[in-house]
């Protein structure tokens, strides 16, 4: 049985929130039938976002994602 045109992975208990390189790296560029997020949330919003869902759901990654860690991710792009 085929997945139709894709699947969206559930955050619940989600190991690849582990790493914050990640899950920024997404919200940042977007991955696949995912649309970044970067027009919508700016670095504050995104890094609470996902302090939030990696300490919710299952999860409990208790370091936050920082402002600057976004901003560091983004690269020389200026995000406001
Ligand atoms: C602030 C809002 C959002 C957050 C924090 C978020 C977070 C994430 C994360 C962390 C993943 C990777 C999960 C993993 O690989 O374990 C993911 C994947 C995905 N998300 Fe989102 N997401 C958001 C909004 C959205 C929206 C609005 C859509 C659809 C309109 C969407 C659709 C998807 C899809 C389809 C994937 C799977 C991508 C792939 O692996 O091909 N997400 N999301």
């Amino acid at each position: 049985m085929g997945s139709g045109a894709g699947a969206i992975p559930a955050l619940a208990r989600d190991r690849n929130l582990a790493d914050p390189v990640y899950p920024i790296g997404i919200l940042i560029k977007g991955k696949g039938a995912m649309p970044p997020m970067s027009d919508m949330l700016n670095p504050a919003q995104m890094a609470a976002v996902l302090t939030y869902v990696r300490t919710n759901f299952g999860n409990d990654y208790r370091q936050p994602i920082t402002e600057s860690d976004v901003k560091r991710l983004a690269g020389p792009k200026k995000m406001e």
